[in-house]
Order: C-alpha cells, then sequence, then structure tokens
C-alpha cells in the first residue's frame, strides 16, 4: 500500500514540477491589456506551486522513498500536457484553469490511497493542496467568465 502511495506522490510532483513550468512560461510570455495583473498572478501562482513540489518531494523522502528529481522522469511520469507556444491571454488561463481542476482531482485520489493506508500525515498535506488548487480555480474561472462550479474541460 506504501509502494502505491509513493506512487500517487511521485505522480504527482511530477505534475506539480510541470505546471510550475507552465506558470513561469506564461509569466514571461502573457500580452495584451491584462499583462500587468496576469504578469503578477502568474508569478503569485508558480511560487506557491514551487512549495507545493518541495512538500511532495519532500514527504515522499520522509516516507522512505526517491523524489523524481530530473526534468526528464517529471515529463516522463506527469499527468499533465505542457502546453508549448504562446496562446492568448484568455487561453493561458484556460488552460491553467484545466491543470488546476486535473490536480486537485489526481490529489484527491492520492489522499483515499493515504487514508486507506492509515497515513494521516501524507492525507493532510494532500488535501490542504487540493484545497488551494479549488480555491484558485474558482479566481480563475471569474476571469473566464465560467461557472464557479466544475464544468468538463
Ligand atoms: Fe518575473
Amino acid at each position: 500500500m506504501q509502494n502505491n502511495l509513493l506512487t500517487h506522490l511521485n505522480r504527482l510532483l511530477a505534475s506539480h514540477s510541470v505546471h510550475y513550468q507552465q506558470l513561469r512560461n506564461f509569466h514571461w510570455n502573457v500580452k495584451g491589456p491584462m499583462f500587468f495583473q496576469l504578469h503578477d498572478k502568474f508569478e503569485e501562482l508558480y511560487t506557491a506551486a514551487a512549495d507545493q513540489v518541495d512538500a511532495l518531494a519532500e514527504r515522499i523522502v520522509a516516507l522512505g522513498g526517491r523524489p523524481a528529481s530530473t526534468l526528464a522522469e517529471h515529463l516522463g511520469l506527469s499527468d499533465l500536457v505542457e502546453v508549448g507556444g504562446v496562446p492568448s491571454a484568455e487561453d493561458m488561463v484556460g488552460h491553467l484553469a484545466n491543470q488546476g481542476k486535473q490536480l486537485a482531482h489526481d490529489l484527491r485520489a492520492a489522499v483515499e490511497v493515504a487514508e486507506r493506508s492509515g497515513d494521516r500525515n501524507s492525507a493532510n498535506l494532500l488535501d490542504g493542496m487540493a484545497d488551494a488548487h479549488d480555491s484558485n480555480l474558482w479566481m480563475l474561472r471569474a476571469f473566464l467568465q465560467e461557472a464557479p462550479t466544475p464544468q468538463p474541460a
């Protein structure tokens, strides 16, 4: 069971690493009338994502595992599709909302695995991260003028 959790944690680490780099990409490349707001918002989000990457990696170490530590490993393990090119500002926000929704979903799946193995510490960590993604999600959807409840991507 613990190995199963480590597999989930490493995949989450990889996905958050891809999400982090996605946010930096968009922070650097966003253009248009919303530049100042989005440039700053993406920086705030990638700073939070860096902390999440670190927390996941260190939880893996604490459980006796080895965190996936190279970018090649992260791209190979990640469930997230990295968006290339330079989308419009609105599409950037849409991509980030989709990624946040998937990360929250994957985190909650891992919470169940942690709870089944009696690992409250991991469950609490992952639950808090899922809540943080949900908090960002309603703001991203408000920007896109979408309904606040999760919609199919
Ligand atoms: Fe910057």
